[in-house]
């Protein structure tokens, strides 16, 4: 029998809301330092009436593994609000974040291998969380247990029993890491780059495996990639981030069959077939980064667009629903006037 974590008056409240999040960080300039923001006011909701697989997809520096330390409560936000069940994260004592927060949210990183000591038996792990969170009344429980929990994942305990992380493949590898982060019945998965490390074969199978965890186990999943054909399998949801903006987020058929945001256009342009499991990190030709993108005024792609108005130089382009997604672009800002849109500049290189 499991023992389940929970606090009162959370249960009706969202499982996840983001509100105008930043974590700012200085880089150093010889003597002097600059701020940038490597998430800039981010905002969402993930509903707990609905699991939902929630896509976060942008190029190196985008922000992403940012966004997920803070959300993870590993990274403290600089500015705006993150709440978990009604409670803001920040304000969680030590002892909460241990007996509750950790308990919900789990995290699900890159480097399978990096999570396990190569020294220690694999399985050992998955007991080790089973007992400190109490999740089952009694020790001879444990394997039944454990033993549930892998199956979730296409694994039994008999095949790693025993076995040290270096015994097995970086497809097991993850799946038990995976496993770990079940053990506590979490609502929320917090998975950033988990297939990354894997073969484009063994990407599908994990990915899968999410979506199979939110239909079954109800969990709902932040699923960080750079991969693109794998955030539009899986995703209901995508957000996509550009120099710590949430450029455009909505329903991942809508932003992803139909982009609004000249970025996000560029994104699905390299790649060959959204649908094929070619990762778009070797394919992707973004043009040169520039280095002040952090930092400049206006809009940080006004540098690489291709649809760049001279508003957007100096003006923060706000987030504007249109065609059931938020887009944050002056080209569907009807404040703008239309003369200048259709005047845009075009691409030079
Ligand atoms: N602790 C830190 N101190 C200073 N700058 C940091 C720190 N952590 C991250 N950054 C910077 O913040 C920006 C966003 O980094 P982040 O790791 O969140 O990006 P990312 O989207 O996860 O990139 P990748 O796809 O390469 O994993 C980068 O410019 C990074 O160098
Ligand atoms: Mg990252």
């Amino acid at each position: 029998m499991t023992v389940t974590a929970s606090m009162p008056d959370s249960e009706s409240a969202p499982l996840l809301e983001i509100d105008d999040l930043s974590k700012i960080f200085h880089i150093r300039q010889g003597f002097a330092s600059q701020e940038f923001h490597a998430v800039d006011n981010a905002s969402f909701v993930i509903d707990s009436d609905k699991p939902e697989i929630f896509a976060v997809v942008g190029e190196s520096g985008s922000g992403k593994t940012t966004l997920a330390k803070m959300i993870l409560g590993m990274e403290s936000a600089s500015q705006g609000i993150l709440r978990y069940k009604n409670r803001v994260v920040n304000d969680l004592s030590r002892k909460e974040m241990k007996t509750w927060f950790y308990h919900e949210v789990q995290p699900v990183f890159q480097d399978p291998f990096a999570a396990f000591s190569p020294l220690k038996r694999i399985d050992s792990y998955l007991y080790e969380t089973a007992q400190n969170y109490k999740m089952v009344e009694n020790k001879k429980e444990t394997p039944r247990y454990i033993n549930e929990v892998l199956s979730a994942v296409g694994l039994t305990l008999a095949e790693i029993a025993g076995r040290y992380p270096n015994e097995l493949s970086g497809g097991q590898a993850q799946r038990v890491a995976i496993a770990r982060a079940l053990i506590t019945h979490p609502s929320l998965i917090v998975a950033d780059e988990p297939v990354s490390m894997l073969d484009a074969s063994l990407r599908m199978s994990i990915v899968n495996m999410f979506r199979k965890l939110k239909e079954d186990n109800k969990v709902s999943v932040i699923y960080i990639t750079h991969d693109l054909a794998t955030a539009y399998y899986t995703g209901d949801r995508i957000a996509v981030m550009l120099r710590g903006w949430i450029v455009e987020m909505g329903p991942t058929e809508q932003v992803l069959g139909n982009p609004l945001h000249p970025y996000t256009q560029n994104l699905k342009s390299s790649i060959p077939s959204i649908r094929s499991s070619e990762a778009w990190e070797e394919k992707i030709d973004l043009a040169v980064i520039e280095a002040d993108e952090y930092t400049r005024t206006g809009c940080k792609f006004a540098g690489r667009c291709p649809a760049v108005m001279d508003i957007c130089h100096d003006n923060v382009p706000p987030s504007i629903m249109h065609e059931g997604r938020s887009v944050k672009c002056f080209l569907y800002d009807d404040a703008v006037d239309a003369e200048k849109k259709r005047m845009l500049t075009p691409a030079t290189g």
